[in-house]
């Protein structure tokens, strides 16, 4: 479980330049849970993400995975959390353009404690998963965006992650491959895995239960819609 409360994000803390992205964020996400992150360009939805992957520092408030407190982790110990705990597929991919499919999704493996040996076992699977082990060998500069962004997945997932979360992973893509992309978190979710989505596209939106509306570094709306 995922419990954030009171938590604010100021980027350059204490300079003159200081900004606050976040302000007194509190949520809970529970296991198994699928949700969206909703909101206006400049609102702080991928800070948020990225405070929840651990890529990213806050200032002020709690926030803890199941129990644990991230705060007060010491930098090796959140690397080890981190790489047990989350797979993150970030806005722009940020996949290695000149490496293959295949190394790109091995990377997490490099940080974890799986044997080496099993790593392409593991990436293969991954690839499988997400419907393009037949393209394990391409430079990933050669693939279109649907299949890039299977790659970015295939990537946060093969490390066989709790948390699985994507930065608008449908924003470059066209109506039947996002929704061949959603269709792949419902079925991640579906085998237990805990999905946070940023998006701006309604569609996407529909397709989870809760959504968070985030507005000016705040939690504008957290609802989960009353069956009709
Ligand atoms: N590294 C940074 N240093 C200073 N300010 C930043 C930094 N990163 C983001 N910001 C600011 O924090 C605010 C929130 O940014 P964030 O990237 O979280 O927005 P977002 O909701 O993800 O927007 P978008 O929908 O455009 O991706 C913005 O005003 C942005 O300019
Ligand atoms: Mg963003």
């Amino acid at each position: 479980m995922i419990s954030i409360s009171n938590l604010t994000k100021t980027y350059n803390y204490k300079k003159s330049n200081a900004f606050t992205a976040l302000t007194d964020i509190s949520l809970t996400v529970d296991d198994g849970e699928m949700l969206v992150i909703i909101g206006k360009s400049g609102a702080g939805k991928s800070t948020l993400l990225h405070i929840i992957g651990c890529i990213d520092t806050f200032e002020k408030g709690e926030y803890t995975i199941d129990g644990v407190n991230v705060h007060k982790l010491s930098d090796r110990a959140l690397a080890k959390l981190r790489s047990e705990k989350v797979g993150i597929v970030m806005q722009d991919f940020a996949l290695v353009e000149e490496y293959s499919v295949i190394e790109n999704v091995k990377i997490p493996l490099y940080f974890s404690k799986k044997k080496k040996g099993s790593a392409n076992a593991l990436a293969l699977a991954a690839l499988e998963k997400v419907g393009i082990k037949e393209l394990a060998k391409k430079p990933v500069n050669k693939l279109s965006g649907g299949q890039k962004q299977r790659v970015a997945i295939a990537r946060a997932i093969v490390n066989d992650p709790s948390f699985i979360l994507a930065d608008e992973p449908t924003g470059a893509l066209d109506t039947k491959t996002s929704s061949e992309i959603m269709s792949l978190f419902k079925l991640l979710n579906d085998e237990g895995k805990t999905i946070i989505i940023i998006t701006h596209d309604p569609e996407v939106a529909a397709v989870c239960k809760r959504q968070i509306e985030i507005s000016d570094g705040r939690i504008k709306q957290d609802e989960e819609p009353t069956e009709e």
